[in-house]
């Protein structure tokens, strides 16, 4: 019997040395240790010898079976290495002095670039930034600011009403009412944001963004008005831009103008874009009408003030030289990477 246990292992040991496949090794694991394996087999001959001879072959049946293990598994072993082996032979070569592939980035959008650049020219004039809602007051957005309740600038055609008291802000001259009815003078303060007016074509949206400014001081005249919008668009649009105030009405602004640059396009020669006037409009501007100081409450005796608002669209348009408003908006990639 242990010369047949010896035998067997001999058997398998060479076979082992032989297999040429994963399967092989299988195979020849079940044909020795598996459950009908020959080695298994002598397990369930032991009972049938005699009780001495027992031990002795039970253990020689146990050094064969640890040995066939053992190579089975070594045998196994070297197969996984060589698929390994062969996974990166097999391989494209990697060449890694070819830049990499650059994930897209996302870019500022125009108009946030030109409202950045607006509002760090008023900062370094010493005004600071302030904010209101969209979803505005009937109050603020124009009983305050002296547009009774009778006003055309009222009328269902431009105005977003979500009810009789609640509408989309049409301007951002209301946080002109926000801050002043919460802070005393003096006050220099700009106020970046959207507006919303029914009103759609190549230079209207229905959603467009202002920056609000004003000054309120004791001894404020139209001479600090044109002198801070002068050196504003000077900054904007360049020394050698010409600007002009012309008269215009606002309610809330007493007197009014409306601020023209030279024509950006023709440089004043006239053109489509101006209209073959030699100028466009950039801004609306005036001195804080004293009815709206009594809404917020200060001494018109003692103060006075400017306030304007300009069109970021109208600036991007004319900086950027794009002619249709609705661009900004559609957020094609193609448009919007160019900036
Ligand atoms: N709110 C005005 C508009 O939207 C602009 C403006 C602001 C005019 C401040 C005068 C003073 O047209």
């Amino acid at each position: 019997m242990i010369d047949k246990v010896k035998s067997i292992e001999k058997d398998a040991l060479a076979q082992i040395k032989a297999v040429n496949s994963k399967d092989d090794i299988l195979r020849i694991k079940g044909r020795y240790i598996g459950k009908n394996g020959v080695l298994t087999f002598c397990i369930k001959e032991l009972k049938n010898l005699p009780k001495e001879k027992r031990g002795e072959v039970g253990r020689q049946i146990n050094v064969a079976k640890k040995s066939i293990e053992r190579e089975l598994e070594t045998a196994m072993r070297r197969f996984f290495k060589e698929e390994r082996e062969n996974l990166f032979k097999n391989a494209l070569p990697l060449d890694i002095t070819l830049p990499g592939r650059r994930p897209p980035l996302g870019r500022v959008h125009p108009i946030t670039q030109v409202t950045d650049e607006i509002v760090d020219i008023f900062l370094g004039i010493g005004f600071r930034v302030a904010g209101g809602p969209e979803i505005e007051e009937d109050y603020y957005n124009f009983a305050a600011l002296n547009m009774p309740k009778d006003h055309p600038a009222r009328d269902m055609q431009d105005t977003f009403y979500i009810d009789t008291e609640k509408l989309l802000r049409t301007h951002t001259s209301p946080v002109q009412i926000r801050v002043m009815k919460n802070e005393k003078p003096p006050l220099r303060v700009i106020a970046p944001g959207t507006a919303y007016r029914r009103d759609s074509d190549v230079s209207h949206t229905p959603m467009f963004h202002q920056v609000e400014g004003f000054m309120v001081d004791n001894g404020v005249t139209f001479c600090h008005l044109k002198g801070v919008l002068t050196v504003f668009l000077h900054e904007f649009f360049g020394k050698a831009t010409s600007v002009r105030f012309r008269p215009s009405f606002f309610p809330f602004t007493e007197p009014s103008a409306e601020v023209d640059i030279e024509c950006v396009i023709c440089e004043g020669k006239g053109c489509r874009v101006c209209k073959w006037s030699g100028w466009l409009e950039v801004l609306g501007a005036g001195m804080i009408n004293p009815t709206v100081f009594d809404s917020v409450g200060y001494d018109t005796e003692r103060f006075t003030g400017f306030a304007f608002g300009v069109g970021i669209e109208r600036l991007a348009m004319l900086r950027f030289g794009i002619n249709d408003i609705r661009l900004f908006f559609e957020n094609d990639i193609r448009f919007l990477s160019q900036f």
